[in-house]
C-alpha cells in the first residue's frame, strides 16, 4: 500500500464514499446551496475523488481548483467525468511550501479528504489560520482518528494499531505527522477562532468479501509495525499470516476509524 499511488486511491475511493458522513455533507451543502457558481479548492485533491463525491450535493454551476504535487495524479483529476456545469483546473502545487498561494482569490470552500493525518501541528495550524483569515467554508473528510476493529480478534491486534498508530505521527512530507490527532486538533484550532463546527464520524466498513482492500491494508500495517521497530518482525509475520488465513477463508471483517467535519465562520463575508 503506497499512500499516494492511484492504485492505492482507487481501491479506497469506493470505501471512502460509503464512510463519508452525510451529516457533514448535508451541513456542506446547505451552507452552499444560493451560491452559483460555488468555487471550491480541494487540496491535495489525489484523483479527484472529493469532487466526485461532494460535486452531487451542490449548486450545479461549479468551479474546482484541483491542487496536489503529483502531477500523473492531477492527469487523472482532469480526466474525471463531471457534470456539464462542473468546471475542474487542475494546479500543480507544493502545499506545505506553497500553502498561501493555493488559497489565493475567491474561494466558497476549501476540501479535502485524507490528508489532514498526514500533515504536522506547525502545517496544520497554519493552514486553519490562514484559511480563518480568510474566513472560508472548510470541509476536511477521512481524518483517520486511530481506532481499528479486527474481526476475529488476535491477541497481537493491539501491539500491531498501537505500532501503526506509532507510524502515523512519523514525517509524511509535512514534518511529524499529528496522525490520529489531527482532526481533532483542527476542529479545536478552528473552535478557537470562532468557527462552528459540525463533524461525525467516516469509518470504512470492510467485510469478509473485501479482500483486496483488507489485503493492501493488512500488508501495509505489518510493514508500518516493523518500521517503527515496535513490532519484532517474527510477531509481526506471524499476525499477518493468521490475518490473511482468515482473510482467506472469508472470516474477516474490519472497521477503521476516521472523522469528517465542517467548520463554517460565524461572521458572513
Ligand atoms: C492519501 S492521498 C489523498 C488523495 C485524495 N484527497 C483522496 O482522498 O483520494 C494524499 C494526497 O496528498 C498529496 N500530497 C502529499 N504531499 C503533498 C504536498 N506536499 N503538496 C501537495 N500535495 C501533496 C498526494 O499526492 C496525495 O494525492
Amino acid at each position: 500500500m503506497s499512500g499516494f499511488s492511484a492504485h492505492w486511491l482507487t481501491l479506497r475511493e469506493p470505501y471512502d464514499l460509503n464512510a463519508r458522513n452525510t451529516t457533514v455533507i448535508d451541513t456542506v451543502a446547505a451552507a452552499l446551496d444560493r451560491l452559483s457558481p460555488v468555487r471550491i479548492v480541494d487540496l491535495a485533491c489525489g484523483t479527484g475523488s472529493t469532487m466526485r463525491a461532494l460535486s452531487p450535493f451542490l449548486p450545479a454551476r461549479q468551479s474546482w481548483k484541483l491542487i496536489d504535487n503529483d502531477l500523473s495524479l492531477l492527469a487523472r483529476a482532469a480526466a474525471s467525468p463531471r457534470a456539464k456545469q462542473v468546471i475542474a483546473t487542475t494546479i500543480p502545487l507544493d502545499l506545505h511550501r506553497d500553502l498561501e498561494a493555493a488559497l489565493d482569490g475567491p474561494i466558497d470552500l476549501v476540501a479535502t479528504s485524507a490528508l489532514l493525518d498526514l500533515v504536522s501541528e506547525p502545517w496544520l495550524d497554519r493552514l486553519v489560520v490562514e484559511v480563518a483569515a480568510r474566513s472560508i467554508p472548510f470541509y476536511a473528510a477521512l481524518s483517520y482518528d486511530g481506532r481499528t476493529k479486527f474481526t476475529p480478534p488476535d491477541p497481537l491486534d493491539a501491539t500491531i494499531a498501537a505500532a501503526v498508530n506509532l507510524h502515523q505521527r512519523t514525517d509524511k512530507g509535512f514534518g511529524p505527522a499529528l496522525g490520529p490527532a489531527a482532526a481533532a486538533f483542527a476542529i479545536a484550532r478552528f473552535e478557537a477562532l470562532g468557527y462552528s463546527v459540525v463533524h461525525g464520524s467516516s469509518d470504512w466498513e470492510m467485510g469478509s468479501d473485501d479482500f483486496d482492500i483488507q489485503t493492501e491494508l493488512l500488508d501495509g500495517w505489518a510493514s508500518a509495525a516493523n518500521e517503527v521497530g515496535a513490532v519484532s518482525l517474527a510477531d509481526s509475520t506471524a499476525w499477518l499470516t493468521r490475518r490473511r488465513g482468515a482473510l482467506a477463508a472469508g472470516l474477516a471483517s474490519l472497521s477503521v476509524g476516521h472523522i469528517d467535519f465542517f467548520a463554517m465562520p460565524s461572521a458572513t463575508r
